[in-house]
């Protein structure tokens, strides 16, 4: 069994509630403070087609940094990190050992439930229901009916994760993305 990181293990996670809560506790501020745009004071719209981006956050709320996040993450590895909005985002470790410009929203598209990686088939898994998707989120197996949604990562200037908004094409299904 490989390191798979401070976030830990996912099937214990449940909805996604409890990352919007794990992040609520992550930055100290009063639930209420989410209320009315919060998300939009930190994070100010982007322009163009790129939208706003913000930091992945592990566990801790501390925002991720490649070099670090590197030497614990090795090829072929999906953890679960604070993306948009909150959401539990999957960062992915290609092959080559970097990381991926994509990251997968780990909500599953049937009812919600937090999906977990099962590394022994590569694909994820969810508990709830039996859907699967493939290694880059696109749904395999019902009764999800839609593939993973997908966010930009990139690397800043830090050396930090930043998740954006993807907005374009669904490069795994050739479809307009269904979660704008
Ligand atoms: Fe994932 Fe139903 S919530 S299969």
């Amino acid at each position: 069994v490989r390191a798979s990181g401070a976030v830990g293990e996912v099937p214990d996670m449940g909805k996604r509630n409890v990352m919007n809560l794990l992040l609520v506790g992550a930055i100290g501020l009063p639930a209420t403070s989410l209320v009315g745009g919060f998300a939009y004071f930190f994070v100010p719209p982007g322009g163009g087609g790129g939208g706003g981006g913000q930091p992945a956050k592990d566990a801790q709320g501390n925002d991720v940094k490649k070099s670090a996040w590197l030497k614990t993450h090795l090829p072929g590895d999906r953890t679960l990190t604070q993306g948009l909005k909150g959401d539990a985002t999957y960062i992915i470790v290609k092959d080559d050992g970097s990381i991926a410009d994509f990251g997968l929203n780990a909500v599953c598209t049937h009812l919600g439930c937090v999906v977990p990686w099962n590394k022994a088939e590569n694909k994820f898994k969810c508990p709830c229901h039996g859907s699967q998707y493939n290694d880059e989120g696109k749904v395999i197996r019902g009764p999800a009916p839609l593939s993973l949604a997908l966010a930009h990562a990139a690397i800043n200037d830090s050396d930090t994760v930043i998740f954006s908004p993807w907005t374009e094409t669904d490069f795994r299904t050739g479809l307009q993305p269904w979660w704008k």
